[in-house]
């Protein structure tokens, strides 16, 4: 049985296209954001390359989904996208059923790169974004907010310190600060953890989903860490692999929360997922490589060479001290 087939064969871990597309049930929450036929490609001429095709999402309100892809397929160019920085080819992005046109401290990003001010300490970088959005509030009421969430990422001692006094890890968390502090309605997290070592990562993970389980605000989250998209997601949505790259049927996680990374390991839905998820991602893989390549397999001949016996007693390679 191949990968898809096996992911096919257990119907209740994936929500079908068709139910990602349906109109929302009165029961079910609204989407609040939806993207319908959406096309993105870079360049132009021979240089031009198509990244995104046909892109139907609906995001629904307070729920938590996770993008995962391979590397290169389009899933920054789907945040952005989202974030309004960039805008579609063909298809359209609606947020409460209006066109995305811009950005909008509505919906907040954390970029891959952080993109921090680098003339700014901890606390600027995170000032700047607050003071813009909440003006009307005061002075202290505005510092206090930012002394919560550079609290609430550890950043404490730090708070005066500029980006390049900082490790990838810190900068990441100060982006991700600077973003929750916000406030936005929709939460759009690029890669946030993984320039994290596996330590901080963990706890990052933890603090994420506290903070979404107390605020439940729309949350997507692009990764590339199938264990972490089922920690974290009420949905999974592989992005398959590109040039035109298209979203496959998202699977449902369907776990309790609060959910416990050490008990999750021995949780068999969480096995069946993990399998499922990663077969798919693999069965895509290889179809599109099937593809480009012409329905050719690559073969690669192998030189007739044979080891010259080089004779003699052989002096064993020992390691020394330095
Ligand atoms: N501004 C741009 N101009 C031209 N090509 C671009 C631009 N941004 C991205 N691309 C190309 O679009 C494709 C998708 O890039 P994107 O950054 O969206 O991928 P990704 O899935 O986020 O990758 P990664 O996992 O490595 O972050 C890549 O081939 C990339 O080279
Ligand atoms: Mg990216």
């Amino acid at each position: 049985m191949n990968a898809i087939a096996s992911a096919e064969a257990a119907p209740s871990l994936i929500a079908s296209e068709a139910s990602q597309h349906a109109p929302a049930r009165t029961s079910a929450p609204q989407p609040i954001i939806t993207l319908r036929n959406v096309s993105k490609g870079y360049g132009s001429g021979v240089t031009r390359n198509e990244v995104l095709t046909g892109i139907n999402l609906n995001l629904r309100e307070g729920e938590f989904l996770a993008v995962v892809g391979f590397s290169g397929s389009g899933k920054t160019t789907l945040t952005q996208l989202l974030a309004g920085l960039i805008r579609p080819d063909e298809g359209e992005i609606m947020m409460d059923g209006k066109p995305i046109t811009g950005p909008s401290p509505q919906r907040g990003l954390v970029f891959q790169n952080y993109s921090l001010l680098p003339w700014l300490t901890v606390r600027g970088n995170i000032a700047l974004s607050v003071d813009r959005v909440f003006r009307s509030w005061s002075r202290a009421a505005r510092r206090e907010h930012v002394d919560k969430f550079v609290e609430m990422v550890g950043l404490s001692h730090a708070v005066h310190r500029r980006p390049h006094e900082l490790s990838g890890g810190m900068r990441q968390r100060v982006s991700l600060a600077r973003t929750l502090a916000m406030k936005p309605k929709v939460l759009l997290l690029d890669e946030p953890l993984s320039a994290l070592d596996a330590l901080t990562r963990s706890v990052m993970q933890d603090e994420i989903l506290k903070i979404w389980e107390e605020e439940r605000q729309t949350c997507l989250m692009i990764t590339n860490d199938v264990d972490e998209a089922i920690l974290v997601a009420d949905r999974i949505a592989p992005l398959n692999p590109g040039p035109r790259a298209s979203l496959g049927p998202a699977f449902t996680v369907g776990l309790d929360r609060p959910r416990d990374k050490t008990e999750l390991n021995h949780n068999e839905r969480f096995k069946q997922l993990r399998n499922a998820v990663t077969n798919y991602l693999v069965a895509v893989r290889q179809k599109s490589r099937r593809d480009q390549s012409g329905g050719q397999t690559a073969s690669i001949k192998r030189p007739d060479i044979r080891p010259a016996d080089l004779g003699g007693p052989r002096r064993a390679i020992l390691n020394s001290p330095v």
